[in-house]
């Protein structure tokens, strides 16, 4: 299950996101926003991302105008890794070492052909594992998640 949230500035790139997922035959939940009208994307970064953090969803897609700000507001919430994705090579590697359980989009940066393979990329990279794991731990502890103390 996959969490999604955008705000205003992205939410005609999350219509071309949600299409592709129903296209490729995964589930999602949908955290808003539902139209385009303007609002404001920490509303929608933390209710996806505490889907995350309790489980219910594997990962989450976030989309603003930039990806930026959904960025910083998900990577307050305990347990996200957030990454502004905006080419191939650093969506594979933020997957592969940093476990990033996040993903954060701009609408205003890329078209929605980029766009939707980066999201492809996101959902089907593994984490390496191996040193990678210690160093995301180290990450976690900076935000006192005490299972890394
Ligand atoms: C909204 O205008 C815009 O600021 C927002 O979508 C996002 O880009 C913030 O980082």
């Amino acid at each position: 299950m996959i969490a999604l949230g955008c705000d205003h500035g992205g939410f005609s790139l999350m219509v071309e996101i949600k299409k592709y997922l129903e296209e490729t035959g995964r589930e999602y939940r949908d955290f808003g926003t539902f139209s385009a009208e303007s609002c404001d994307y920490p509303t929608y970064a933390e209710a996806a991302c505490r889907a995350v953090v309790s489980g219910e969803c594997e990962k989450a897609i976030l989309v603003c105008g930039t990806g930026i700000g959904m960025s910083m507001a998900a990577n307050k919430i305990r347990g996200i890794r957030a990454a502004v994705c905006s080419d191939c090579f650093s969506t594979e590697m933020t997957r592969r070492h940093n476990d990033a359980n996040a993903m954060c989009l701009g609408e205003r940066v890329m078209g929605p052909g980029l766009a939707l393979k980066l999201v492809e990329i996101f959902l089907t990279t593994e984490f390496d594992g191996g040193r990678h794991a210690r160093r995301v731990a180290m990450v976690n502890a900076l935000e006192g998640d005490p299972r890394e103390k």
